[in-house]
């Protein structure tokens, strides 16, 4: 399927699909039934490090998503908050951020990219680890590859996230019962028609941020204690 055929598809798609949920209402940003206005969890020590696990989503998958891995980083002595960009949080404070967003039309949601635009000087000071959740392209071929990796070709020409990983999402109700929604979704490369959600995947890439921050933290800390040996004592070390 060419790209246009393909992008084509993908907004009546949307179009068709947002009818079928009833929510012809405009795109603005949207809660879900699972949102929750700000998730703190952790323990709230002075030195604890802090993370922001910010997310878009339309029918709540990838709520969810950040949820676990919001508990994830916690368990692993962060103190997170887990926040929907339609609460606008502010992202000076922390020391990482986690940002994802669903892809409709084969793009990030615009409440998404404007969460971005706002706070893009912020965020380009502080390290990012970005997931997407999507329902096509998941297979493991080049072509399928390039294309959810296309997904972040806008949010990388604001930002240049640290980490990026894609997972599998769920196709919601309206789509599966719909006959023709259903076969749009299939035309379009629709490979995921159910909850396809693999939560080992999601905790080990939360893990993975953690460690990755953890790690460079500890390299930071121990090349700046090494800063501080005298010459002589360095010296003597490597001898
Ligand atoms: C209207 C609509 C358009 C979609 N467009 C795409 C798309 O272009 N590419 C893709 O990989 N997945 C697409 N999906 C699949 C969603 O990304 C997937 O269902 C995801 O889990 C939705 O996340 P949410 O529950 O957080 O909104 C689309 C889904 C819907 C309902």
């Amino acid at each position: 399927m060419t790209r246009r055929l393909f992008l084509l598809v993908a907004l009546l798609s949307d179009a068709l699909f947002g009818l079928c949920a009833g929510c012809a209402v405009p795109k603005a940003c949207r809660r879900t039934a699972v949102d929750t206005s700000r998730m703190s969890l952790g323990m709230d020590v002075p030195d604890a490090r802090r993370v922001l696990v910010v997310y878009a989503s339309r029918t709540g998958s990838t709520a969810e998503i950040a949820q676990v891995m919001g508990a994830t980083l916690a368990m692993r002595g962060w103190r997170t908050d887990v926040v929907s960009v339609c609460d606008r949080p502010l992202v000076t404070g922390y020391d990482a951020v986690v940002l994802g967003s669903a892809v409709h039309g084969g793009k990030w949601l615009p409440e998404a990219i404007a969460f971005i635009e706002e706070n893009v000087a912020a965020l380009r000071r502080v390290p990012v680890a970005v997931f997407t959740v999507h329902g096509m392209n998941l297979g493991s071929d080049a072509e399928r590859v390039a294309a959810r990796r296309a997904y972040l070709d806008l949010v990388r020409t604001r930002i240049a996230p640290i980490d990026e990983v894609w997972f599998a999402g769920v196709v919601p109700q309206p789509v599966k019962s719909n006959f023709l929604a259903l076969w749009m979704y299939r035309a379009a490369g629709g490979g995921c028609e159910g909850d396809c959600r693999d939560w080992s995947a999601i905790r080990a890439w939360a893990e993975q941020v953690h460690r990755e921050r953890a790690g460079r933290e500890e390299g930071q800390n121990r090349n700046s204690a090494t800063a501080h040996i005298p010459e002589t004592a360095k010296s003597t070390s490597v001898a």
